[in-house]
């Protein structure tokens, strides 16, 4: 697997003239600091992971991160948080940074800035391998190679799928979910947020890409409004394997008891926050057609 990603890596390299390796030589320090990093943070069921799989993690993140300004612009921090991490919950792991480095880097290559990379990414992967959302998914179906197999996921399998991809071409992103609205019908979500260039997080479903771009999903502002922060099944979580900086633990409903093993922070108040944005602009909208035509 190793062998085959550098090979591809190479001749997608050279193909594109893209400028890994000669503008941005990697600095050995920073591989360190990556292992170190992922040592430290890691879910401790990890802690058996080959070291090896752990150096082709950190060597092809970095790449990506050398290829395009914008991803050479993420903040090294934010880097660490949230391109460098090879899961998101407790998926199975997978080695899907050779793979979806090759795939979606041609993708994104002429875009302008990581949001724009992010929105393409969202809307065309998909189809490469006929991907569908399917809900309800026993057993879960959730790592890359998973989802790949089958062909379809439900929104964590998805989301986990999107976050991936992003990271794959250095884009800061990270799960989001709730255990269950808080509303008649209930049910559970998950969903992908970017930290965009803006330093601001913003968020979108996966495989669910429309041309109004980020922040236009089908939950907000309805059911998301009715979340409940500091709430166990009703607060909306954001994974964060960085504990210790106000983080809780991410809710892992698919199993029998609550799980603490991946650690996340409340972000109820952005989405209650983003549901009063989008009723006020709806209001405003409404009074708009509500002015007698003159
Ligand atoms: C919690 O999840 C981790 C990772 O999947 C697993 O290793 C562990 O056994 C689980 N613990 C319980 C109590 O279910
Ligand atoms: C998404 O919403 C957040 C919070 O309301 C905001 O800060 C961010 O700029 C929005 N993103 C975009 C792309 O409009």
């Amino acid at each position: 697997m190793r062998g085959a990603g550098c090979t591809a890596l190479g001749i997608l390299l050279l193909a594109s003239q893209a400028l890994l390796c000669t503008s941005y030589p990697l600095e050995p320090p920073a591989e360190e600091e990556c292992l170190e990093y992922l040592q430290k943070y890691q879910p401790r069921s990890d802690a058996a992971l080959p070291l090896k799989y752990l150096q082709e993690n950190t060597e092809l993140a970095l790449a990506a991160r050398s290829v395009s300004s914008w991803a050479q612009d993420v903040p090294w921090p934010v880097f660490l948080k949230y391109v460098l991490p090879y899961a998101s919950v407790d998926e199975p792991r997978d080695n899907w940074r050779p793979l979806f480095f090759q795939r979606f880097l041609p993708l994104i290559q002429d875009a302008r800035s990581l949001s724009e990379a992010a929105l393409i990414l969202n809307e065309k992967i998909w189809s490469i391998w006929g991907i569908v959302f399917k809900p309800n998914q026993t057993p879960e179906i959730m790592s890359p190679f998973q989802v790949i197999q089958a062909g379809h996921a439900s929104c964590t399998g998805l989301s986990i799928f999107l976050v991936n991809a992003l990271r794959s071409v250095g884009i800061p992103a990270r799960m989001a979910g709730t255990p269950e609205w808080n509303t008649k019908t209930g049910g559970n979500h998950d969903w992908v947020e970017v930290l965009t260039e803006s330093g601001v997080w913003s968020f979108t479903g996966a495989a669910e890409y429309t041309e109004q771009g980020f922040n236009h999903t089908w939950f907000v502002p309805d059911p998301a409004r009715h979340s409940l922060s500091g709430s166990r099944r009703h607060a909306i979580y954001a994974v964060s394997w960085a504990d210790g900086e106000g983080t809780v633990s991410y809710p892992l409903i698919w199993h029998d008891n609550d799980n603490h093993t991946v650690s996340a922070y409340d972000v109820t108040e952005y989405y209650l926050e983003a549901a009063r944005k989008h009723a006020d602009a709806r209001l405003t909208l409404l009074k708009l057609n509500d002015l007698p035509a003159s």
